[in-house]
């Protein structure tokens, strides 16, 4: 029987850079110890007595909120924050978010896409070729809005959500390779307060995937397994996970190095902040007349009216 190293119970998970096994214990405190360290640095919760935690219900956001519930709980005030997108494959998946938050007894806001915007994701992807644009990059700018609509309107501090360091990295990458600067450059673990925007911080942000996943194992967490069925197969972004994850078998460690150096570089190149002003449709922030969430779903609406006329 291989041994834990640090109390000799059975070992549950090699961690190469923690020096080798680990008991369920051990593996559940690395783990934690390492996100409060992140939020420490990076000065995550200074200020913040209400926090929003965003939960999909997928392994991340779970174990996020499980996380923070248990280091933070009993000092800052908790709200959960689900989006269900209307996706017919994902329903369990945002079952399973409010689940969770039923277990902890966390308060939580359950916003439905199609009841309260008048539109799913399962029908921005029927519509997406007359969009012209992906649905994953549709999904991003509606989970973005909401989530900070409902911090908003919450009073919220700041928003916390379930990306983990394999993320980081992919994005660094990703806009790196392209020569997106700009885009590169807003890689952060806190982003920035301004009027009605509600910063969002990664407690996760330096914690392995697969890590993170092996705690959601040991702790017996629920969480949803699929994936969304319009996430594209044979991307840019599936071959940079591969990367990470091979990197960081060859050299533990390594991936959350380049991730540090990553941030600090982004730090150092970030422009000024762009005065905002506000959405003349829902007065929502925006750098533009009209914000992108209500110009895409004005878009969605007018096409599915047409839809409906032609039937
Ligand atoms: P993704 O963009 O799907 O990789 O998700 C990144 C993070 O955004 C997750 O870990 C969650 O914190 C948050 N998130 C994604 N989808 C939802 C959703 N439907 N409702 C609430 N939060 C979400
Ligand atoms: Fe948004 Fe898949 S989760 S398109
Ligand atoms: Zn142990
Ligand atoms: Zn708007």
């Amino acid at each position: 029987m291989v041994k834990c190293k640090y109390c000799g119970e059975q070992a549950y998970v090699w961690v190469s850079r923690a020096g080798g096994p680990l008991c369920r214990k051990h593996l559940i405190q690395l783990v934690e110890k390492g996100v409060e360290k992140t939020v420490r640095k990076f000065r995550m919760l200074e200020g913040v007595k209400k926090l929003g935690v965003a939960v999909s219900g997928g392994k991340d956001s779970v174990a996020l909120l499980h996380i923070i519930h248990r280091l933070y709980g009993d000092r800052v005030r908790l709200l959960g924050i689900t989006v269900d997108l209307g996706i017919e494959g994902l329903r369990k998946q945002f079952e399973i978010a409010v689940d969770n938050y039923r277990e902890l007894g966390v308060p939580y806001r359950l916003v439905d896409l199609g009841v309260e915007y008048g539109f799913t994701m399962d029908q921005v992807a029927r519509l997406s070729r007359r969009l012209r644009r992906p649905v994953c990059s549709i999904c991003g700018v509606v989970k973005r809005y909401i989530i900070n609509k409902v911090a908003y309107e919450e009073g919220l501090d700041a928003v916390a959500t379930g990306h983990n360091l394999d993320d980081m990295w992919e994005f660094a990458l990703r806009t790196l390779s392209s020569g997106r600067i700009e885009e590169f450059a807003r890689l952060s673990l806190v982003s920035p307060r301004g009027p009605r925007m509600i910063p969002r911080i990664k407690p996760l942000g330096l914690t392995e995937e697969w890590l993170i996943e092996e705690y959601a194992k040991a702790r017996d967490l629920r969480f949803f397994d699929g994936s969304c069925p319009y996430k594209p197969r044979n991307d840019l972004r599936e071959a940079l996970r591969y990367a990470a994850s091979t990197i960081d078998e060859a050299a533990p460690g390594y991936l959350k190095i380049c991730v540090k150096g990553f941030l600090e570089a982004a730090e150092r190149i970030r422009p000024p902040e762009v005065k905002l002003r506000f959405c003349e449709r829902c007065g929502m922030p925006t750098t533009r007349r009209i914000c992108s969430f209500c110009s895409i779903r004005e878009k969605i609406l007018s096409l599915l009216a047409e839809e409906n006329s032609i039937k």
